[in-house]
């Protein structure tokens, strides 16, 4: 059986920042009071003219340049999004086509905040299977088009972006993919979600008025769920895996809030130098923060080939995640 192997990484924000002192000026909020609750000072925010495919488009042309491939080598291209272009065609239709990706097929894969831990374990029994030889996982979010900004409790949080890394097949013994633990729980979906625009609540001016095409969240349930979450499933994976905490390099979790990452470390008995945290300078991303976060710590050098790293992330769903790799590259 080949080895899944991360090979490249690449990320785009889009360059317009929304700072706090942004939303001083929206909302009735404080700088101090968002930074102290969640960690986050800026978020990227994409211009009118841009949708997700843009960002994942970027994103991927970055992985490829940096691996120097050609996207026809692609088998296949998964898109998580909960931003889609459209509701269809799907996001990796668009993808696959600017990238001139001939041969690829794709899908979009909706797991909200732990869309990229799913992509990347499809993406690895893809290639493990003997499917396919290179398989591209974007995760790419516009939160900014489903944010209403007049919700202090949700306009904080969010930001754009996106990430892109290339599973390939490798040599046995070649550092790559270990173990996956993933998990949802649907008894938690109306804790977080976007009620109307697909079947249940078509558009209308109803919906519209009553502003539910925007992120809706019950953010202390979340919390409380995410932090009991983080903790378990990668407890469990490495417990699997004969492993403790102190065997892995880098924990690379999907950020949401500060404060989760770092009770999920604490209770992990994680030191510093083992959690990667960016949020302070692009919120939450949903399906982008992993990717991007991974770019900080490889960019910093705190990432090198064959270093374990472990991906949790907790999202709308409930979706649960957990990915064990040694690192490609
Ligand atoms: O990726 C998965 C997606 N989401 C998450 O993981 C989010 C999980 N949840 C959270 O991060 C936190 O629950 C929030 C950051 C959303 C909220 O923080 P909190 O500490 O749970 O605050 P809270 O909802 O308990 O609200 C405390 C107070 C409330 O006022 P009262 O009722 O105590 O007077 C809120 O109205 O803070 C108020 N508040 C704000 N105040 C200033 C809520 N949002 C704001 C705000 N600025 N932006």
């Amino acid at each position: 059986m080949p080895t899944a192997r991360i090979t490249a990484l690449g990320t785009y924000t889009p360059p317009g920042l929304l700072t706090n002192q942004d939303l001083e000026r929206l909302v009735e909020t404080t700088d101090d009071w968002i930074v102290e609750r969640t960690g986050i000072r800026t978020r990227h925010i994409a211009p009118p003219e841009m949708a997700t495919s843009d960002l994942a488009y970027e994103a991927a042309k970055v992985a490829l340049t940096r691996r120097g491939i050609d996207a026809t080598e692609l088998g296949a291209i998964i898109v998580c999004t909960v931003t889609p272009d459209m509701l269809f065609p799907a996001t990796a239709c668009l993808v696959q086509d600017r990238l001139g990706a001939k041969g690829a097929w794709g899908f979009d894969l909706i797991a909200a905040c732990s869309g990229f831990v799913y992509g990347l374990t499809t993406a690895a029994h893809l290639v493990k299977g003997g499917a396919h030889k290179k398989v591209l996982v974007i995760g790419a979010d516009t939160m900014s088009r489903i944010i209403d900004y007049t919700d202090r409790s949700t306009c904080i949080l969010f930001g754009d972006g996106a990430g892109a890394m290339l599973v390939e097949a490798g040599e046995p013994g070649d550092p790559g993919f270990i173990d996956f633990t993933n998990e949802i729980d649907g008894s938690g979906g109306d804790a977080l979600k976007m009620p109307a625009g697909g079947s249940r609540m078509p558009a209308s001016h109803k919906t519209v008025d009553e502003r539910l095409h925007y992120v809706h969240q019950d953010g202390q349930a979340v919390f409380k769920y995410a932090v009991r979450k983080m903790q378990e499933i990668s407890l469990g994976l490495l417990e699997r895996n004969n492993l403790s905490p102190k065997d892995i390099k880098l924990l690379i979790p999907h950020q949401a809030n500060r404060r989760i990452i770092m009770a999920t470390a604490e209770r992990l008995g994680l030191s510093a130098d083992q959690v990667v945290i960016n949020i302070d300078r692009f919120g939450n991303t949903t399906a982008g923060t992993i990717p991007l976060a991974t770019e900080d710590a490889v960019q910093s050098g705190r990432l090198k080939k064959g270093d374990i790293v472990l991906f949790t992330a907790v999202g709308a769903g409930f979706t649960v995640g957990a990915n064990l790799w040694r690192w490609g590259f």
